[in-house]
């Protein structure tokens, strides 16, 4: 990713950390440049899964989003990106609820995967801790 753009992925995860997490300040666009779903995989997810979704051996282990069964039923991928997983930090503090559909949506129907249903914002809210 462009080293910009890294700077700024880091300050806002930092945002994150310190816990600056109001259902406002969910909703404020902190990359409101990333309007699609690819323009969010490539600003941001693939600093860790890389360009071409196949994951990452190195300080950590990226598991590859290419040809992933676990991303059939969208639940799944909509809530570890919302609320992080382990090394996967959460995105819902700093990714509005359509960045989130649009971007679980894309890497859903690219790299091999092959979802048919659509990725819809209510079930990205649905998702976010409550309060
Ligand atoms: C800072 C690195 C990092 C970034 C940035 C990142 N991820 Fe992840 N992601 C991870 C790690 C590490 C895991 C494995 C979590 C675990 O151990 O369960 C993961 C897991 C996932 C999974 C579950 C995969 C599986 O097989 O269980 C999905 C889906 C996912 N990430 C999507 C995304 C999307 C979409 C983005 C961009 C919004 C993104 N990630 C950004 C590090 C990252």
């Amino acid at each position: 990713m462009k080293s910009s753009m890294k700077i700024r992925l880091l300050s806002a995860l930092s945002v994150v950390v310190l816990g600056a997490g109001s259902a406002q300040a969910q909703q404020r666009a902190t990359f409101p440049d990333l309007t699609t779903g690819e323009a969010v995989y490539q600003g941001i997810c693939q600093g860790c899964h890389m360009p071409d979704a196949q994951g990452a051996l190195g300080a950590g282990m990226y598991p590859a989003l290419a040809n992933n069964a676990k991303l059939k039923v969208a639940a799944y991928p909509i809530l570890v990106v919302t609320r992080g997983q382990k090394a996967m930090p959460e995105f819902g503090p700093i990714l509005t609820d359509a960045q989130i559909a649009a971007v679980v949506a894309y890497v859903r129907t690219n790299f091999g995967n092959t979802a048919k249903d659509a990725v819809t914002e209510a079930q990205v809210k649905a998702m976010r801790p409550a309060g």
